[in-house]
Parts: structure tokens; sequence; C-alpha cells
């Protein structure tokens, strides 16, 4: 009796010292699960889907993601939390940074290099050139290219252009033609925001649709002093008054504007394509039910904007997770799939374009064309430092919303800006 007692109990204690075990196991599993900050500004239905794949692809590598997602199109608010953070000596593991702003951090060593990942995966053969430029300073990689966004798209509800038998609007005279049809017929032709950043996004397909990539780039880019007096700027600033008459312009946030497309109160809209996913998220089909077009007279180009991830050197023990996460990040199927919900292309030059819907595709393949056809989106960061992208958006929304506002007044203004801020070293 006494003997079975003991054998039980020394049973149940090899199993508790079992179990025991396996907790302290489960324990050390869990706590050495490391955990990496990621600053961004994806917030919409769609961006945050984008966002959620990439987090749950994370966390498949026991790497857990921790959301920092600050609201603001364009990264507005998103820009300034981060500089916030690295003065108060807090960086984020990872954060959402792209264009020139890489260099400005990568210059005060605060960017981790991912040279032996980029190696490893041998990106430089399979990145388009410009993304593999664009996270390059001084020899080392500082970031990890995720997907193209298309600038110049124009959207377009294609039941109301059938409704009122309106042809795709590729050329301007076309634009005009459906505009005055959708007004008669009490839609508004042109969804549009007042917000300074969705004016400029605008502003900047106007002139590349006037000047092509090679005065784009002497404007915002070299910022020629030439280029602010040629007449290029003068004929875009005024097209982006005239085209005000076509729009009913208040201060709406991105997605409430892709939702009027989506209801056919507005029958047309310029927005990057990450308005595509927010309607595919809503339910509307590519090519069905709305679809898109360059922005008339830029067809062969891409003003693209690379949304692009860097690591914070933040601490040694965090490094090992932050490697693994650029390797992931640009596996071909996890380009495509997150490329898919967000609404861009993969940075791979290898993509098969199956995969891509009809506006992808044509995305993909203008920004194939190479950097002659390509031009960086100054709204979006690919083009400037963040004082002289500031100083273009608050220009041109002044005169956005000033009609008594002469276009040789912002010329002049933007000239001084130019000149002001390259004294500065900008
Ligand atoms: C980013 C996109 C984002 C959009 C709207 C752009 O600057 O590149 O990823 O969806 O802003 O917030």
């Amino acid at each position: 009796m006494f003997q079975a007692w003991v054998s039980k109990v020394a049973g149940q204690l090899r199993c508790g010292v079992m179990l025991g075990i396996a907790a302290a196991l489960l324990f050390a599993a869990e706590t050495h699960a490391e955990t990496l900050d990621v600053l961004h500004w994806w917030t919409s239905g769609s961006e945050r889907r984008a966002a959620d794949f990439l987090a749950q692809k994370l966390g498949d590598e026991n790497i857990e993601w921790h959301d920092v997602a600050i609201p603001g199109g364009a990264g507005v608010g998103a820009v300034k939390v981060l500089k916030s953070r690295i003065l108060a000596k807090q960086p984020p593991a990872a954060a959402q940074l792209i264009g020139p702003s890489i260099s400005e951090w990568a210059k005060l060593g605060l960017i981790l290099p991912l040279d032996d990942v980029a190696q490893a995966g041998a990106w430089q053969d399979h990145l388009f050139p410009t993304a593999w430029q664009l996270v390059q300073y001084k020899g080392h990689v500082l970031g990890v290219p995720l997907g193209i966004h298309r600038i110049n798209t124009l959207f377009y509800n294609r039941k109301v252009f059938k409704r009122l038998g309106l042809p795709v609007p590729r050329r301007w005279a076309d634009f005009e033609q459906a505009a005055r049809r959708m007004q008669a017929s009490g839609i508004t032709p042109l969804g549009q925001s007042s917000e300074p950043w969705q004016v400029a996004t605008l502003f900047e397909t106007l002139i590349l649709s006037e000047g092509g990539p090679a005065y784009y780039r002497e404007l915002f880019v070299k910022r020629q002093p030439g280029a602010y007096a040629d007449p290029k700027l003068a004929r875009a600033l005024q097209h982006l008054r005239d085209l005000k008459r076509w729009m009913a312009p208040s201060e709406k946030p991105w997605p409430e504007m892709v939702r009027q497309l989506a209801r056919g109160e507005v029958g047309m809209m310029v927005m990057g394509d990450w308005a595509k996913a927010e309607l595919n998220g809503m339910g509307l089909v590519t090519g069905e039910d709305f679809s898109c077009v360059p922005v008339p007279d830029t067809t062969d180009y891409h003003l693209y904007s690379i949304d692009t991830l860097a690591m914070f050197a933040v601490d040694d023990s965090l490094e090992n997770a932050q490697h693994r996460f650029a390797q992931l990040l640009l596996q071909p199927n996890i380009q495509l799939g997150f490329s898919r919900l967000k609404g861009s292309v993969p940075v791979r030059r290898d993509q098969d374009l199956a995969g891509l819907d009809v506006c992808a595709r044509a995305s993909w393949q203008a920004f194939a064309r190479g950097p002659g056809m390509q031009a960086p989106s100054l709204v979006h960061r690919m083009a400037s430092d963040e004082p002289f992208k500031d100083a273009v958006v608050a220009q041109v929304h002044r005169f956005f919303m000033d009609d008594t506002m002469s276009v040789a007044e912002v010329q002049r203004r933007l000239a001084a800006q130019a000149r002001a801020l390259a004294n500065e070293g900008g």
C-alpha cells in the first residue's frame, strides 16, 4: 500500500518534472522571440492589411512585429515622431524611411548596414537599379526596398464612364470632355482633397506632364535656378488652377476621397496607386469597376515612390532579428504578396508579371524602361530633403487655395526658396 503510494507520487513527480521542463522550454522560446518596433504610416484599411501581412510573415520566423503606426497620409506625422524618438535616443528597430532621408540618418551613424544580407541574397542582381541605388550609402546597403508606387496614376470609375458613354481619359482633351459631361450630370469630375500633400501630389504629376522627367529633375532634384523661370512651370501652375473648376475640394484624408470615387460621386482621381489597393479592399475589381491610366501626357513615364524599411542600430542583441527581417522582405513571394495588398509593384526585376493586375503590369513595365523614363516623387520624399519638399508643398497649397495669387508670384517664391535652401546646404 505504502509502496504503491510511493510509486504513484514518484510518477506524478516525474511527470511534473517533465511538464516543468517543457513549460520552461516554452517560456524560454517565448521570451527569446525577439520583438522589433516597426514605425510606419500605413493606417488605412488596405495599408493595414499589407502591414499585417508582413507582421505575420515575421511572426512565422518567431520574431514579433511591434506595431508603431502613425496616422497621416504621406507620412506627415510619422516622420515627426521618428525624429523625436531618435532625439530621445529611442529609435525603432525598423522604420519606413524613403529617399534621401536614409542617407541623412546614415551620416549620423544611426542605420544598421545590411551588406551581408544583401550580398547573400544577391540583391544587386535582383533589384531594379534605381531601387538598388536608393539603399546605397558610401558603399553600404542601408535599407530594404519593399515596393514601387506609381504617382502619375489617373483612376476612373468605369461604371460612370460607361453610363455616360465616355472614352478612356488618355489625353487631356478626353479628360476635359469627360469632365464637362460629368459636371452636367451632377457628378464631381475630379476627386481632390485640399490637404497640402494631396494638392502637391497632383501638382507634381502636372509638372511631369508639362516637362517630362528631364525638366522635372531640373526643378525638383537639381533645383536649377533657370527652371523656376521656365514657362513650363507657369503652365503647370495654371493647369492646376484650371482643374479647380472640376473639383469640390475639402480637406479630407485620401481614403475618404477613394470612397467617393468608389461610390461614383466623383468620376476621376489622381493619386498614387495605393488608392487601387484601397478600392480593391472595398470589393471593387481593377479593370471592371474602376481602372487606371497614366496621367495624360505621362504615359511612358513613371513618377515613383519606393517604400523602404531601414533598420536602426538600436541594440546589438536585436541585430540578428533585424538581418532575418531584411532577408525575408526581399523574398519573391513576400514582395508579391505585399504589393498585391498595397497597390505597389515588386522591386525585383525578375518578377513574374502573371501575378499582377492590369494597372500594376503597366506600372512595372513603365518603371522597367529605366531611369530616363523615371521621375522621383518630390512629395513622397524621393527627390529632395525634407525642408525643400515642405517649402514647395506649402507654396503650391497656398497658390491652390488663394485665387488672387499670381503664377509669376509663385515662381518667384519657389526660386527664392530653392536659393535659400541651397545656401543652407539643402
Ligand atoms: C507612401 C505609401 C502610402 C501613402 C499614403 C506614401 O508616401 O509611399 O506607402 O500608402 O504615402 O499614406
